[in-house]
């Protein structure tokens, strides 16, 4: 099936508006944990923008930027090549926030990668999850399957998250996932 541009676009088109978006909710954070960076546009811009020590992690090394730079905000930001559900690299409650930006859906043990992002961080921590609905404009242009509302909160409250809250933004063709880890320190 041939995809029309307009379609394309439009998801291009949001990007740098849900990076700014995702930007001012986490603007309070300091270490912020990326999984399945990609090409790490968004860490590039958290790091850029609010000074933040980013960390991001993606199974395929393919996407990375080709050279480290010299940009003044390559000394805030990693980047690493692990399996989003092995982060024992990371000490637990260290990390302020973590994102997980439109690559849930391609991972393959989403619930072993949600304890492990709650294990990292802090006792109040933050976690966004950037998903397409399962009837998106994403569905026609990808073919792929996408989580429920219903799913994506019974995942989290397994995981341990707490006040989880999800809602459709872009006229209803991105899910927006906020949930937090408890502040009692459990
Ligand atoms: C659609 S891309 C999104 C990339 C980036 N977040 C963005 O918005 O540009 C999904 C990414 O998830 C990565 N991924 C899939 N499974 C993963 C896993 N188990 N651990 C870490 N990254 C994974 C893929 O390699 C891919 O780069």
């Amino acid at each position: 099936m041939s995809v029309s541009k307009p379609i394309v676009n439009f998801y291009d088109k949001i990007k740098p508006r849900l990076h700014q978006r995702i930007g001012q909710e986490l603007r309070l954070a300091y270490r912020v944990l990326d999984l399945g960076c990609g090409a790490c546009e968004l860490i590039r811009y958290l790091s850029r923008t609010y000074n933040q020590k980013v960390t991001g992690v993606d199974i395929s090394s393919n996407s990375f930027p080709k050279r480290r730079g010299v940009s003044k905000d390559a000394k805030n930001i990693r980047y690493i090549r692990k399996d989003a559900a092995k982060l024992s690299f990371i000490r637990s409650k260290t990390i302020d926030a973590v994102v997980i930006f439109w690559a849930l859906h391609e991972m393959e043990k989403p619930q072993s990668i949600l304890r492990q992002a709650r294990r990292v961080l802090r006792p109040g921590g933050k976690i966004i999850i950037v998903e397409f609905p399962r009837n998106s404009l994403a569905r026609k242009l990808w073919d792929e399957d996408y989580y429920t509302s219903r799913q994506l909160t019974a995942y989290l409250r397994k995981a341990g998250f707490e006040e989880i809250c999800i809602r459709k933004i872009e006229r209803k063709q991105v899910l927006w996932v906020t949930g937090f880890r408890s502040k009692n320190v459990r």
